[in-house]
């Protein structure tokens, strides 16, 4: 499909998000021996649920590895929300713990916007408390923790183009609070011209084909396909779905059909292995940004 308009650009790129999470945790590893510092971060894991179980596991896993204290709260199924709003609490006054993640979702009994509030905005390191969505959206960036995803988005947009987004005309697919909208404010500010477009957009492959970026974040496996793409676009997959391939195995695919995508961009990133190892590595910048904050160092990285 579509080889005519392939063969007229270069061969595309794909953007290797291992071995770009893996750069940015070797500069965190460098910047807490060299100052020494001692970042930490807990993580609360409330329920047994096998996919979060799975990526609690891989961020602390990777706290280690930056050489963070990384503590774990497993709280049973049945916790009530004033129980996790008291660890809360305790853990915002906790000198030794710089960054809060309680793990997404959580059970029905337990408000999530409650939670979130509860966290203290400078121990965010998700991101998702009002206060620093307020500044991601009014241009505080400095002082703003901004979501995870988003902000490995970026870093890999910026490795590709480089001081390249200015005036680009950005494609955002999908208004979520964790990925879309804070991608959105995040590209506005790095001065791209910015669409979001969602499940009622009319026509939205028309507006997509006008993309110089796409960054797709909806939850539908393969939904961009070759004809949303323009040619030598650059294409973001914030999609991890789970499908059932013919041959009955389970596998994963990203929001976009990126084996016909492929040959039109200038550069994807393949799910697996492309946005999803970036989200860990900014949660650890994340917390290493936070302990560096309350220790009245320079933040190390900035968007
Ligand atoms: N569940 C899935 N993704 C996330 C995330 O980025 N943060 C939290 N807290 N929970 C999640």
């Amino acid at each position: 499909m579509n080889s005519n308009r392939a063969s007229s650009i270069e061969q595309p790129h794909i953007i290797d998000g291992v071995a770009a999470a893996s750069n940015v945790v070797e500069s965190i590893k460098a910047k807490v021996q060299a100052e020494k510092l001692r970042p930490g971060l807990a993580v609360v894991l409330v329920g047994r649920d096998p996919a979060s179980s799975v990526y609690v596991r891989n961020k602390k896993r990777r706290a280690e590895e930056c050489g963070f204290l990384s503590r774990q709260y497993d709280l049973p199924e049945a916790t009530r929300e004033v129980e996790l709003l008291a660890l809360i609490r305790d853990l915002n006054q906790d000198p030794e713990i710089h960054g809060i993640l309680v793990q997404l979702p959580l059970p029905p009994q337990i408000n999530p916007n409650a939670v979130i509030e509860a966290i203290a905005p400078n121990k965010d390191v998700d991101g998702f408390h009002y206060s620093n969505a307020g500044r991601l959206g009014t241009g505080d960036i400095e002082q703003a923790m901004v979501p995870c995803t988003p902000l490995g988005c970026l870093h890999l947009l910026k490795q590709v183009l480089g001081d390249g987004l200015r005036g680009k005309h950005a494609v955002v697919i999908g208004r979520s609070n964790i990925v879309g909208k804070p991608m959105a404010n995040l590209l506005m500010h790095n001065d791209c011209t910015v669409t979001i477009v969602h499940s009622r957009t009319v026509e939205p492959q028309n507006i997509c084909r006008q993309a110089d970026i796409v960054v797709a974040a909806v939850g539908i496996p393969k939904l961009v396909k070759a004809d949303w793409i323009k040619e030598g676009a650059v294409a973001i997959d914030v999609g991890i779905n789970r499908v059932t391939r013919t041959n009955g195995e389970s596998g994963l695919v990203g929001d976009i059909d990126c084996d016909n995508v492929l040959p039109l961009t200038t550069a994807i990133t393949p799910v697996p292995g492309g946005v999803g190892p970036m989200t860990i590595a900014m949660l650890m910048l994340n917390t290493l940004n936070a302990a560096a904050r309350s220790n009245r160092l320079a933040a190390t990285l900035t968007v």
